[in-house]
């Protein structure tokens, strides 16, 4: 029998193997070797398709154009957001009588190739949705028994980034298989193109699922539900993550992340401590950063905390390691992640929904012991930038943080 004393510290023991540059099998086709960043529909646009009533928010060309102007002209392109990406319902009802996927003819007259062009000319990259099933999860022609075909479809028409969802797929081998081929054909192409796989998910989640192999197929991948505009929904996933993070955790790294899903910041669900919360976390959890939101009617603030360059460089850190929850206590939830260079970013959620702000006393000797600094130089990067100066293990640290939010720090 094995000794309850290892079982209980067995995460601690896998998560000191994380805590250097690991060994990751992941796809090698020299992509997404720091989480992809940009912008998908699904979550504040989802499928609709009536145009009639809602001119200005259903799935059509002219809303990915306006998009994509404000990509550019409103920094975020520059910010590090370059992959405009559409999600399910860009399909028309059939595929043509050669078999090829085309958009729907009403809502895209100029078909996708005119609006990757389009993107491309301002400097941004192009992301596409299908689905290794016989029909997308709203029911559109799904790729299976096409991917060679679809595969070769995207790329002529430019793709730079696909989304393969897992809806209406038979059994976990049809599923698997269809994420294998799909990856293959893809890559056959010749063409760069990030693919962003839902299999574990649909794979029944945590159970089943052979990380080290989905991270040889795939570029990022999706483990849990979509994300909703939700305090709820955000919280159900840091709590998935971390409760499978000995699993999800080793199998990120260059070129093959834990997706976690989009950024709901900037709609209409997050209070401004929530906004906070998922930015930092999804920064520590080297999360792909695909917003979903109206880029055309979105405030000051949650425009600054999207593009804040000090949480972006957490995220986009070279070395590439997901970040975990390291300890809870008294409804804290302390997180840290790994940099490059020995540095270390660590953020504290206060999970207590009730009263104000509560101090977390933040010590050295918690920390990972991979960080190089003995005496560390501390910078607040949320929610608001401030320095705090030079850190020891001879005092604790007193972080002030707010009811549902974050304080993300930099320790170097
Ligand atoms: C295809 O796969 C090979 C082997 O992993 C890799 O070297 C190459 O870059 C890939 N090409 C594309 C276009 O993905
Ligand atoms: C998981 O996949 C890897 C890579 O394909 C393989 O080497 C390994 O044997 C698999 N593990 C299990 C338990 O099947």
């Amino acid at each position: 029998m094995e000794p309850p004393v290892l079982k209980h510290l067995l995460p601690a023991i896998i998560l000191g193997f994380v805590t250097y540059p690991p060994e990751v099998p992941g796809l090698k086709n020299g992509l997404a070797l720091t989480p992809p960043m940009g912008w998908l529909h699904w979550q504040r646009f989802m499928c609709q398709t009536d145009c009639k009533n809602y001119p200005t928010s259903c799935i059509n060309d002219q809303l990915f154009m306006q998009m994509a102007d404000i990509m550019v002209s409103n920094g975020w392109l520059k910010a590090g957001y370059k992959y405009l990406c559409i999600d399910d319902c860009w399909l028309a009802p059939q595929r043509d009588k050669n078999n090829r996927l085309q958009a729907d003819p009403d809502r895209f007259p100029g078909g996708i190739k005119k609006l990757a062009d389009y993107l491309h000319d301002r400097g941004l990259l192009f992301g596409i949705y299908q689905d290794v099933g016989t029909k997308t999860c709203a029911g559109y022609p799904g790729s299976q028994d096409f991917y060679e075909l679809d595969a070769q479809t995207f790329a002529d028409w430019g793709v730079d980034l696909l989304k393969f969802d897992g809806c209406n797929c038979g059994t976990l081998e049809e599923l698997e298989d269809g994420y294998r081929r799909m990856s293959i054909a893809l890559n056959r192409t010749g063409r760069n193109i990030v693919y962003s796989c839902e299999w574990p998910l649909y794979a029944r989640r945590e159970t089943q699922v052979n990380y080290t192999e989905v991270a040889e197929y795939c570029n990022s991948w999706r483990n849990f539900d979509d994300i909703a505009d939700s305090w709820s929904s955000v919280k159900t996933i840091m709590d998935f993550t971390a409760a499978f993070q000995d699993r999800l955790v080793p199998a990120a790294g260059p070129g093959a992340w834990n997706d976690p899903d989009m950024l709901v910041i900037g709609n209409f669900g997050l209070s401004w401590n929530q906004q906070v919360t998922q930015m930092a976390l999804w920064a520590i959890m080297a999360a792909p950063l695909l917003m979903s939101n109206d880029l055309r009617d979105i405030s000051l603030e949650s425009t600054a905390l999207l593009q804040n360059q000090e949480v972006i460089a957490i995220n986009q850190d070279p070395l590439g390691v997901q970040g975990y929850r390291l300890l809870m206590a008294e409804s804290f939830e302390l997180w840290e992640k790994p940099l490059d260079g020995g540095s270390l970013a660590i953020s504290v959620t206060n999970r207590q929904e009730i009263g104000g702000p509560r101090y977390f006393p933040l010590l050295r000797a918690v920390l990972w012991k991979g960080l190089a600094c003995d005496t560390c130089y501390v910078t607040q990067l949320l929610p608001t930038r401030f320095e705090y100066g030079y850190f020891n293990s001879s005092r604790a640290l007193p972080l002030l943080v707010n009811p549902s939010g974050t304080v993300l720090l930099r320790l170097e």
